[in-house]
């Protein structure tokens, strides 16, 4: 087995190499003059099984490209299986047509992937669980909700906790979380509305979140707007705290600062796309690792084990 790291998220292929305790594959992924891409693995991959951990975090479209090269790459050097780790999976958001004339960009992304040479795929909380059918060949999805359900475990009383969706579309996810947590942990939900794509509007809660500390989870903040937004309608609705869970730290343009100014007591992102520096300085966001659930999956992927009971 081996693991071969794209540029985007380099302290978390190291992670999941050191989990796996190997070292990672000797190759450098550089550019040339005009930018193009340029991808030279220095070490005989000729029958290996390699894993390329790549998120497709921003700049998307550079990081797909790199990890599209990188698969050529190891298929032109006669790799026996590769297997394309996404702990983010971008362009996942666009995964239908929201108009007429409009793409489905997730799955010009699952056919670039595919076609460029990946036999296997392994993501992170993708943002909506029919895009592992875009791809015809298999998909892993692995879930961060148990190891937020540890952190979440690990810091309070289970009694007082109400688990909330942001929008209506997360409602399983957070079913899946409570169910986690206990028996019988209440649910609330956000009813969003969101007049354009980038704002966003809480309209009403849907159940009684007074006195409760509130765990809000979501799959991916991006301008904060859906979180911040959601966490004050919560305080307004007499809730005595909110703290959020979210996989994918996208935290665009001034998100960091809007948390910071937000109603939460805390975020907590996973390091599925690797934290700026901004992030990593503000004190109300916590970076919980995913390395060794990612390592674990690899390691059972590679085993031909189940991954499936890593959730059990
Ligand atoms: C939407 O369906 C997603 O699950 C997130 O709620 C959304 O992408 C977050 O975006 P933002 O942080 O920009 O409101």
């Amino acid at each position: 087995m081996k693991i071969l790291a794209g540029n985007s998220n380099l302290p978390l292929a190291r992670a999941i190499a050191d989990y796996l305790d190997l070292p990672l594959t000797d190759a450098s992924v550089r550019r040339f003059a005009d930018d193009e891409i340029f991808v030279e693995i220095h070490e005989n991959v000729r029958g290996e099984d390699v894993f390329v951990v790549q998120s497709t975090s921003a700049p998307a479209n550079d990081h797909l490209m790199e990890l599209l090269i990188c698969i050529d790459a190891l298929r032109r050097a006669s790799a026996a299986r590769i297997t394309a780790v996404t702990p983010y999976f971008g362009y996942a958001r666009q995964d239908r047509k929201p108009g007429p004339r409009t793409p489905i960009s997730a799955k010009l992304v699952a056919n670039l992937i595919t076609e460029a040479g990946a036999d296997r795929v392994l993501a992170v909380d993708l943002h909506a669980g029919q895009i592992q059918g875009f791809f015809d060949i298999p998909t892993d999805n692995l879930y961060a909700a148990p190891v937020m359900a540890a952190d979440i475990l690990s810091r309070g009383k289970v009694e007082d906790l109400m688990v909330v969706s942001p929008d209506v579309g997360g409602v399983v996810r957070a079913r899946a979380l409570a169910k986690r947590l206990a028996e019988n942990v209440p649910l609330a939900i956000v009813d969003k509305r969101r007049d354009k794509p980038g704002s966003s509007e809480v309209m009403n809660i849907i159940g009684d979140v007074t006195g409760r500390e509130c765990i809000l989870i979501d799959d991916i903040i991006d301008s904060g707007g859906t979180l911040c937004n959601a966490a004050a309608a919560l305080m307004e609705a007499g809730a005595a705290s909110v703290t959020a869970y979210l996989t994918h730290g996208v935290l665009s343009g001034k998100a960091v600062e809007r948390v910071s100014n937000s109603a939460l007591k805390e975020l907590v992102i996973t390091d599925s796309i690797q934290p700026t520096e901004a992030t990593l300085a503000c004190d109300r966001i916590r970076v919980l690792p995913i390395a060794a659930l990612m390592g674990e999956a690899i390691r059972r992927i590679a085993d031909e084990s189940s991954v499936s009971s890593l959730f059990d």
